[in-house]
């Protein structure tokens, strides 16, 4: 017997035919001398009924058990009238069985393949072939499938080549932690794996290849979230002799694409840009989601002489203060305001004040220590009205931002302000090339020490590193940060001024940039790219609310773990000793 039909491929037309099906066994109905499967594979279901057989033969179907693996042989029919189910796919017909054979048994089931049972994420990985057989959890890897043909035959019709770049090398310096592959050749030393192929698709540029495109995997040693895995997949992209615009046009383009393709969805291009400055100030993110409003106010210039000490203390000893109006909207049990309190006071701030507004101005216990003028002020910066709530926090920069844009996602997401049908796309540009790390207490790139900064700053002669802006831009969607790119630095006295601001070493320059500075020095055309994550890329695009790990076939735990092969796991002292390393 040989499949000659997909399960979910026979229909009405193909009633009194032939046909013979293989798949697994997701339902089984014995009434004794009847016997109802629905045989489900790939393309869906086909009832199979087993009646009026030779009793050898029945004698077998009775063996059957759940997901056991079966080929049928039957004729099409239509159900009998009072058993057609047309809310269900191929409810209306099923296959008589004239013949079957078993292909392999099924033992007991550790999770059932059911999208209603509840298990646990490490047994659903353990048994990954098993959760992957669920028909609701197998269609999106072909949605992924599907959006990932789109990407590629739009930059193969845009002149873009694909090339694949290796994944032994050298540390990236993508400000991930790198993992490491002992050499056996080289004893002490080490290749790292990719956390992406940037230098690789710089060097592509320098050797004249002008559009380079790759569906790249690439390795951070980090700790895991629902949208972060240690091994993950980049649409990257490098052209040569473009700017800003060049890019983000592109990407633009290539977006609009595969939404028009896959989800009849007609996306307004361009994007809107948000410099970085404002997007912190107003959303307290540098990955804002702008789906709702409520922005964030800054009132430390009104209130530097305020009565009221919280306010004028904070902004004295350089501090801020900042607020969001919640507008009013009743029922929700969140908007209690030790609930809210307990909220910020995680991220490390204790300077909450609260007011209502009504009808006769503000309600507040506080409310004594201002004076008119500065309640109006309140009162129109916010376009508050009667049954609004304000939240104020009065702190350092930085705690009152990260605080205040964590409040307002949260309380967008418990008032259900936000529409989840909603795509909402936004560039961050303008970002400065440097940030002051305190703990390290030495400049970092915001980006990579691979991004220009803007034509405007001369670099190696600028005496405020802070100021100094990158040509860099990231693309936001629905306040999760979906790639990000810049335009190279080309040429190599500005790279090594760079690796000089960040405190690198010459010698350390040398060993791992050596190559890339002399690179530079070759005819290096100006050139700048972009990666998108095509994991978040998917989840995004096939249901907002799963996590990057139902869409990759094969994630690590929250712990960094493969149930399934049970890595990473020991090796043998030998193994060890031939690397060197024992
Ligand atoms: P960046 O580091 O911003 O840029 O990465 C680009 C995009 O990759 C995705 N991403 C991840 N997805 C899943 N798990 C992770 N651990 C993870 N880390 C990053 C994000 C992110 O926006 N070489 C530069 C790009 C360039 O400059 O061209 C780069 O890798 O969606």
């Amino acid at each position: 017997m040989k499949r000659n039909f997909y399960c979910g491929e026979v229909k009405k037309k193909n009633i009194d035919m032939n046909v013979v099906v293989s798949g697994w066994v997701h339902s089984l109905r014995d009434h004794g001398n009847l016997i109802f499967i629905d045989l489900r594979d790939k393309s869906g279901f086909l009832q199979i009924v087993f009646q009026n057989l030779d009793s050898i033969i029945f004698k077998n179907v009775k063996k059957i058990g759940l997901e056991f693996v079966i080929t049928v042989e039957g004729i099409v029919k239509m159900r009998p009238k009072n058993t057609i189910k047309n809310y269900i796919d191929n409810g209306d017909i099923e296959l008589i069985a004239n013949d079957f054979e078993i292909l392999n048994y099924c033992t007991d089931l550790p999770i059932k393949i059911s999208d209603y049972v509840e298990t646990s994420e490490e047994l659903r990985l353990k048994y990954r072939y098993l959760d992957l057989r669920r028909p609701s959890f197998q269609k999106n890897f072909f949605i992924r499938h599907n959006i990932a043909k789109e990407i590629r035959d739009f930059f193969n019709k845009n002149s873009f080549i694909e090339i694949e770049t290796p994944f032994l090398t050298k540390s990236t310096y993508e400000g991930a932690r790198d993992f490491l592959i002992p050499s056996r050749l080289h004893h002490g030393s080490f290749f790292a794996l990719p956390q992406s192929p940037q230098l690789f698709k710089q060097i592509l540029m320098i050797a004249g290849f002008d559009k380079y495109y790759q569906f790249a995997k690439c390795f951070r040693d980090e700790d895991l979230r629902a949208d972060r895995q240690l091994e993950f997949t980049q649409i990257d992209v490098e052209m040569s002799f473009v700017d800003e615009n060049d890019v983000m046009c592109i990407v633009e383009k290539m977006l609009k694409k595969i939404f028009k393709t896959l989800l009849n969805i007609n996306l307004k291009i361009p994007f809107n840009r948000l410099s970085y400055c404002d997007a912190i100030l107003q959303y307290g993110s540098d990955k804002p989601d702008t789906r709702f409003d409520m922005k964030i106010y800054d009132f430390s210039n009104e209130f530097k002489n305020s009565n009221f000490n919280i306010f004028s203390n904070t902004i004295c000893k350089g501090g801020v203060v900042r607020g969001i109006c919640i507008k009013k909207k009743d029922n929700s049990s969140f908007l209690k305001i030790n609930k809210i309190a307990k909220f910020v006071d995680k991220y490390g701030t204790k300077n909450l004040t609260y007011m209502y507004v009504n009808d006769s101005g503000i309600d507040s216990n506080v409310i004594k220590f201002f004076k008119k003028i500065e309640i109006e002020t309140i009162l129109s910066k916010f376009n508050a009205k009667s049954g609004d709530l304000l939240i104020f926090i009065a702190d350092k920069k930085e705690i009152v931002s990260r605080s205040l844009g964590l409040l307002r996602v949260k309380i967008a997401n418990e008032l259900k302000l936000i529409d989840d049908n909603d795509f909402n796309f936004l560039w961050i540009v303008d970002f400065p090339l440097f940030k002051w790390d305190d703990l390290k207490n030495k400049w970092e790139s915001l980006h990579h020490p691979f991004t220009s900064p803007k034509d405007e700053y001369n670099i190696c002669n600028c005496e405020n590193i802070c100021n100094i802006k990158s040509k860099a831009y990231d693309i936001i969607l629905n306040g999760v940060e979906l790639g990000g790119g810049s335009i190279r630095i080309h040429k190599s006295e500005i790279q090594k001024k760079v690796f000089e601001i960040l405190n690198i070493p010459d010698k350390i320059v040398n060993d791992k940039f050596g190559f890339l500075l002399d690179a530079f020095n070759h005819g290096a055309p100006p050139h700048g790219g972009f990666a998108i994550g095509f994991d978040r890329l998917c989840a995004l695009i096939i249901d907002k609310t799963i996590s990057i790990r139902d869409v990759i076939a094969f994630p690590k735990t929250q712990k960094s773990f493969d149930p399934l092969f049970g890595s990473p796991s020991t090796v043998e002292n030998d193994d060890l000793k031939e690397l060197g390393l024992l």
